[in-house]
């Protein structure tokens, strides 16, 4: 059976001096986990937060964070974010020589790992480490920023991972990340993905919107997977 659509907020939205409670009520709000941008102005052209505000986070909500590391080097920081409160940590295979060791590790400090394909690496990046990962994310825009607009040839790859997630027999999420809102949810959905990442869509209209938008990306990707399987 396939797996329940969830939906990650992505705290980039989200209010910095505020983070907290916006923490708190996009979690009242009905989001299923908490996606963390985490950018180093190295690896992409823009600087969030690290570990220390991860760890601030954590008093604010129960649900399951999502980092997502935009980092270089990844291998020496992983742990801090593990250790900060990270339930899923996600790199990307570029910003390390060694993906499948930086995946072990942590795999080996009991997390759940992620691979992470920008819109320009080719789906083969994840076939050496199906074995061992947790989650694959599709990126359907270059990462760095939010609020961009999604890459729509992004969706073939989402349905090349999805069949190599199936011939893997494994249970492994797949995540979009990137310009999701209700109008591209239906055809990530429709393609495979399980996990959708939305920053813009979900905050946009403030705290008195976020359950109203996280609603509505959740209901248009039911119908997208409706779809496909009728
Ligand atoms: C981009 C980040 C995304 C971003 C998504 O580098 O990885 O998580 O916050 O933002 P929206 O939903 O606005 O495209
Ligand atoms: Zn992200």
């Amino acid at each position: 059976m396939a797996n329940d659509i969830l939906i990650a907020p992505s705290l980039l939205a989200a209010d910095f001096a505020n983070l907290g409670a916006d923490a708190a009520a996009v979690a009242d709000a009905g989001a299923d986990w908490l996606h963390l941008d985490v950018m180093d102005g190295r690896f992409v052209p823009n600087i969030t937060f690290g570990p220390m505000v991860v760890k601030a986070l954590r008093k604010h909500s129960d649900k399951p964070f999502d980092a997502h590391l935009m980092i270089e080097p990844v291998d020496m920081f992983a742990p801090e974010f593990i250790q900060a409160g990270a339930d899923w940590v996600t790199i990307h295979p570029e910003s390390g020589a060694h993906a499948h060791r930086s995946i072990g590790h942590i795999k080996s400090l009991g997390k759940k790992a992620g691979i992470a394909l920008n819109p320009g690496t080719p789906v083969e990046a994840i076939d050496n480490v199906m074995d061992m990962v947790d989650l694959v994310l599709v990126m359907t825009v270059n990462p760095g920023f939010g609020g961009q607009s999604f890459i729509q040839s992004q969706v073939a790859k989402i349905a090349a991972v999805h069949e190599r997630i199936k011939a893997s027999g494994r249970d492994i999420r797949l995540e979009v990340d990137g310009g999701v809102t209700p109008a591209t949810a239906g055809a990530v959905a429709a393609a495979g993905a399980d996990v959708l990442v939305a920053g813009t869509a979900v905050f946009k209209d403030g705290r008195d919107g976020l359950a109203r938008n996280i609603q509505a990306i959740r209901d248009a990707a039911e119908v997208g997977r409706a779809d496909a399987a009728a």
